[in-house]
């Protein structure tokens, strides 16, 4: 089953090298998506205390240019460090999202940002692959630690108001 799923990904992966019209592309954001789902679960909704939901926070994320980087290095490189959503802490880690292209990471960053909390937030500009690749270039070398000194301020406006003092431990 995980198996076919990566064939599978892969084939739209390479399908994606060969520009993929916007409704193909929403498509393969929702497929790239299956794996993010198995911790952030398929409505976005998290798990407190383990998992940070994505619903309703992606997209305030994505509305603020530290934001775009932080979500592209988070997927691109990983995450290590404490957060807070939701007023719950999380002291996890998440692995880099080994195998993905530039143009698979914007596509499931765009879906993740169409993923709604019961607050909705606005709809943010979509990523491109070349801004993923932009985005990349600036952090190459980043590790999950670094990914995580960068997540300061990037939830601001988000539902949970204790987003906001989550960045980096002093
Ligand atoms: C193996 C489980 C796992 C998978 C798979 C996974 N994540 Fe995560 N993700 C986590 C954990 C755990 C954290 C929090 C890490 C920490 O505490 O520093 C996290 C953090 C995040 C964050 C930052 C949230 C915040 O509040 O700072 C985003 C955004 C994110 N993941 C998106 C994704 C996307 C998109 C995918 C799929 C491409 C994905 N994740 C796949 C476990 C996972």
């Amino acid at each position: 089953m995980m198996r076919n799923l990566s064939a599978f990904v892969a084939l739209v992966s390479l399908a994606s090298l060969h520009g993929a019209s916007a409704a193909e592309t929403a498509d393969h954001g929702a497929k790239i998506y299956q794996r993010c789902a198995a911790c952030h679960l398929p409505t976005g909704a998290g798990v407190p205390g383990a998992f940070p939901a994505l619903a309703g926070r992606v997209g305030v994320a994505a509305a603020n240019d530290a934001g775009r980087d932080y979500l592209v290095m988070t997927v691109a490189a990983g995450l290590m460090g404490e957060i807070e959503v939701d007023g719950v802490k999380i002291r996890g880690v998440m692995p880099a999202q080994a195998g993905l292209t530039d143009a698979d990471i914007a596509a499931v960053l765009n879906y993740a940002s169409s993923l709604k909390a019961p607050a909705a937030t606005a709809a943010a500009k979509p990523f491109t692959a070349e801004e993923v690749a932009a985005i990349r270039g600036r952090h190459a070398g980043a590790n999950p630690t670094a990914v995580h000194a960068i997540r300061s301020g990037v939830f601001d406006g988000a539902a949970s108001a204790d987003d906001k003092s989550s960045g980096p431990e002093k």
